[in-house]
């Protein structure tokens, strides 16, 4: 997988700061990785820059990743996923296997993300990964780049919104009966969203029982009804969405979310495809912030 084009601008959600900020800032001490006047210049730029208390100490270069990761672990009282555990599925190689090549990649797409909405000052941290085709890797980027957003403690939610092969449920092991279909034909309210204990900040709204209409449900006014009560308990919210060059849904997506990453896989995915839906894309008005090559 490469990162192929510099990362654009995510806006930043300049939100105050949650508790769980000074927690960390504790954690992080008491671990000798922050000294007094480290944590008040921490302070300092995550005022100014409206940031995380994580992410402030990691553009100060004061902690690494790994100090953060485990600070955020212990924190939470994570248990440790060891490789091998069945309860997900092995698709989730952020979690399984942390040095794995392929992790440092999804990190560094994480880092770009993140670095990018952290110098702007608009709240939009809403983002839904798309590419042509079927098998393309949109179901495992977005899986795996929400558990790196909540392996910093980014209070995380992954939306599953394609209607029609959905696959979130079972990458988390999650029920799937209530979702997002529910949720959007008002049968359900966000109740239907599921946290996920063992990744602490992460929480899963799986797609649910597959509609008769998704591209009507995606572009009813509830799905921004829904994005407006949730933005307020996530720093990140994540879609997973259908092929865009076989259904609008993408689309509805995306005009709601704001944000779109374009994958393309390698040896398999049609430039001019690639490029019809960069062109959609931009035509519902989002912001095209990455595109990934899937190399694998
Ligand atoms: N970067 C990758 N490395 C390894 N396997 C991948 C990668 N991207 C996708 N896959 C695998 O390819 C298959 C199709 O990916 P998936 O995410 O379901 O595609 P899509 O959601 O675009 O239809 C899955 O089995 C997935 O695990
Ligand atoms: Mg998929």
């Amino acid at each position: 997988m490469r990162i192929q084009e510099k990362v654009l601008p995510i806006e930043g959600s300049g939100r105050v700061l949650a508790r769980h900020d000074r927690r960390i800032g504790a954690v992080l001490a008491e671990a000798g990785k922050l000294g007094a006047s480290d944590i008040e210049r921490v302070m300092a730029l995550q005022q100014a820059a409206g940031l995380r208390f994580g992410e402030a100490a990691l553009r100060l270069r004061l902690i690494t990743e790994d100090d953060l990761r485990s600070a955020v672990a212990k924190q939470y009282d994570l248990p440790h996923l060891v490789p091998g555990n069945a309860s997900f599925g092995s698709e989730l190689v952020v979690a399984h296997d942390p040095f794995h090549p392929r992790a440092e990649e999804l990190r560094a797409l994480r880092t770009q993300l993140m670095i990018r909405w952290s110098n702007s000052e608009i709240s939009q941290r809403v983002l839904a990964v798309v590419s042509p085709g079927p098998a393309e890797g949109r179901s495992y980027v977005a899986a795996n780049l929400a558990v790196v957003f909540s392996q910093l403690g980014e209070r995380t939610l992954l939306i599953d919104a394609d209607l029609r092969a959905p696959r979130q449920h079972r990458i988390f092991n999650v029920p799937d009966r209530i979702g997002l279909s529910a949720v959007l034909s008002g049968r359900a309210d966000r109740s239907a969203v599921v946290a996920i204990p063992e990744f602490g900040m992460l929480s899963l709204l799986p797609a649910g029982a597959r509609p008769p209409n998704p591209q009507e449900l995606l572009s009813r006014q509830a799905l921004a009804g829904l994005l407006h009560e949730l933005r307020g308990e996530f720093d990140v919210i994540l879609f997973d969405t259908p092929p865009s060059t076989l259904y609008a849904d993408a689309q509805s997506v995306a005009f709601r979310a704001g944000n779109v990453i374009v994958l393309a896989r390698k040896d398999h995915t049609r430039l001019a495809d690639t490029t019809g839906v960069i062109r959609e894309m931009n035509d519902t008005g989002a912001r095209i912030v990455g595109t990934v090559f899937n190399a694998f």
